[in-house]
């Protein structure tokens, strides 16, 4: 979807992904990893940057990135008003250089956010973006719809595309908003190499 498409939906107010707080998914994992070095960690399509807020709160070096600029208007003002510190600019994951190679990337409602027909892409940004040996912690979202977005995935699917390039540490069911219980499926990579 464009750049346009991204930023209407801001500007008219239409986010139904808008919760007003972090991936529950992300908060339980965070809590349970305090022996995590607090390293880089990108955040592509990351909205109003509940998720970034949520890194940087948990002491980790938080960089988010979105297409649309009314987003990272928003996550600006409110990691400002949250006294965090965070970097958050405008960028196309799928298609811009990244400005640093980064420990973590972490996926919320971005790889169900794009066409279908992006997600080579969506791969090959990964593989741009994250340092070898980086780790990718991903929120996947398990709907079957094909009228998004949200476009829907399979565990297959996942498993597909970066089972060649990751290992996979753990998967687990987390704790979800509640309009998407048992939809959701965490996926721990570790970049090969
Ligand atoms: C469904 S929203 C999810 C936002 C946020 N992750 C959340 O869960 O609240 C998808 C977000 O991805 C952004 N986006 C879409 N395509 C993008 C791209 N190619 N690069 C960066 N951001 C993108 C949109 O502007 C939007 O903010």
């Amino acid at each position: 979807m464009s750049q346009a498409f991204w930023e209407s939906r801001y500007q008219s107010g239409d986010m139904p992904w808008e919760k007003g707080a972090p991936s529950p998914g992300l908060v339980d994992f965070l809590a349970a990893h305090p022996e995590l070095a607090r390293d880089t960690v990108c955040i592509p399509g990351c909205g109003t940057g509940h998720d970034v807020r949520a890194w940087a709160r948990a002491g980790f070096q938080a960089y988010g990135y979105d297409i649309a600029p009314s987003a990272i208007r928003l996550a600006v003002r409110q990691t400002r008003s949250a006294k965090l510190s965070a970097q958050l600019q405008i960028a196309n994951f799928l298609q811009d250089a990244p400005p640093l190679l980064f420990d973590w990337v972490f996926e919320h409602t971005l790889f169900c956010a794009i066409q279908p027909g992006e997600r080579d892409d969506y791969v090959r940004a990964l593989l741009r973006w994250l340092k070898p040996g980086g780790q990718y912690l991903a929120v996947n979202y398990l709907i079957p719809d094909r009228d998004g977005p949200p476009f829907g995935t399979t565990r297959d699917e996942l498993w597909q595309r970066f089972s060649p390039h990751f290992d996979l540490l753990q998967e687990w069911v987390p704790r979800s908003y509640p309009n998407r219980t048992g939809l959701e499926l965490m996926l721990w990579w570790r970049r090969k190499g």
